[in-house]
């Protein structure tokens, strides 16, 4: 029998769920929530969860209660909560508010970075220099995204070089971690592998996170294609919340809870209690009356409803 072979033993989740999943909401979500849903992450047992993003208010509306989020979460010992910080801006806003991480946020393609950020590649790279600098001064860690990692909205394929040649500059620049970005979720198996080959030759494989988006529904998969290359990082939205303001149609995150399923299937230990983050991914549900993109999480339900609870 063949097995699958080379997976790590265990598995850093990156919870996203309260940023890359809550941005595109269309309706505000009150602050209240987005702190309780945090509060509930840490509880299931999550151990860095992306709180929020100290972005321009006019680009992404949902973000605008940042410092409000930062203040009034209930923080944990040993858990970390980075934010997004696209400039020199918003990182003095973000060490304000008590941050310890934060993350600049790249592409491999030149057209989602002007809609995302408003500049070229280059000139985004010139930008985030100044801001690891001085986060790192500060003493805070700082991570690297890269989008469009395995295709873009607007330029179709996306070479595995340019991925790599962006990854290795934000890794350059004193990023500790680079993840990366299926915005679109076009990805599939034999590609993903192809890309972190290509950035793996210029960034160590374990600094590498794998930021896949499930709306092709080949999230999964290609979790598991680059698990089995020593990818041991994962970035994922509770009940797969989420999408891109500036990919339209792009759905969220794969669902941490089909995450931390399969990878306790595999008998790869992430410390997450799935029940808890489960209960949590239903109740954030319902309160921004979503129906779940998590299987798990679907199942989960029947099965409850099944016995009658
Ligand atoms: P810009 O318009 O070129 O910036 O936007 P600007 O410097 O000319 O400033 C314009 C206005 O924004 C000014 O205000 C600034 O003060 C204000 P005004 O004078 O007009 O009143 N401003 C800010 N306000 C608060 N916080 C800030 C900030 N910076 C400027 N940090 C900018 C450039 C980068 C700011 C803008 O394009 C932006 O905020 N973009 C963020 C877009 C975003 O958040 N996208 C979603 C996250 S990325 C993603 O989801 C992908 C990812 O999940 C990985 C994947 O899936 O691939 C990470
Ligand atoms: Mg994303």
């Amino acid at each position: 029998m063949a097995a699958i072979s080379d997976l790590p033993s265990r598995v850093k989740i990156v919870e996203v769920g309260p940023r890359d999943g809550l941005q595109n909401e269309k309706t505000m979500v009150a602050t209240a929530t987005k702190v309780e849903l945090i509060n509930r992450l840490n509880n299931a047992g999550l151990s860095v969860i992306e709180a929020t993003a100290f972005v321009s208010p006019k680009w992404v509306p949902q973000m605008a209660d940042a410092p409000d989020v930062m203040a009034q979460i209930t923080r944990k010992a040993g858990v970390t909560y980075p934010v997004l910080t696209p400039n020199l801006k918003g990182l003095e806003a973000a060490i304000a508010s008590g941050a310890t991480e934060v993350a600049v946020f790249g592409a491999a393609s030149e057209s989602f970075s002007q809609k995302n950020i408003n500049c070229s590649i280059a000139e985004s790279l010139d930008r985030f220099r100044p801001v690891t600098d001085a986060a790192r001064e500060a003493g805070l860690a700082v991570r690297g995204y890269v989008s469009c990692v395995l295709g873009c909205p607007y330029e179709g394929e996306i070479a595995p070089a340019k991925v790599a040649e962006v990854s290795k500059a934000l890794y350059d620049m004193g990023c500790y971690e680079i993840s990366l970005g299926d915005t679109i979720g076009t990805g599939t198996p034999t590609k993903a592998q192809a890309m972190i080959d290509a950035v793996a030759k210029h960034v160590p494989v374990e600094k590498l996170a794998a930021h896949f988006h499930d709306t092709y529904g080949q999230a999964l998969a290609n979790l598991l294609a680059v698990l089995q290359m020593g990818v041991a990082t994962i970035d994922s939205s509770v009940a797969g919340l989420g999408g891109c303001p500036y990919a339209k149609g792009a759905s969220g995150n794969v669902a941490t809870e089909d995450v931390v399923y399969m990878l306790n299937g595999l008998g790869i230990d992430t410390g997450i209690d799935l029940e808890k983050l489960a209960e949590t991914g239903s109740w954030i549900c319902d309160q921004i009356g979503r129906s779940s993109a998590s299987k798990v999480n679907l199942a989960f339900a029947a099965k409850r409803s099944t016995a009658g609870e």
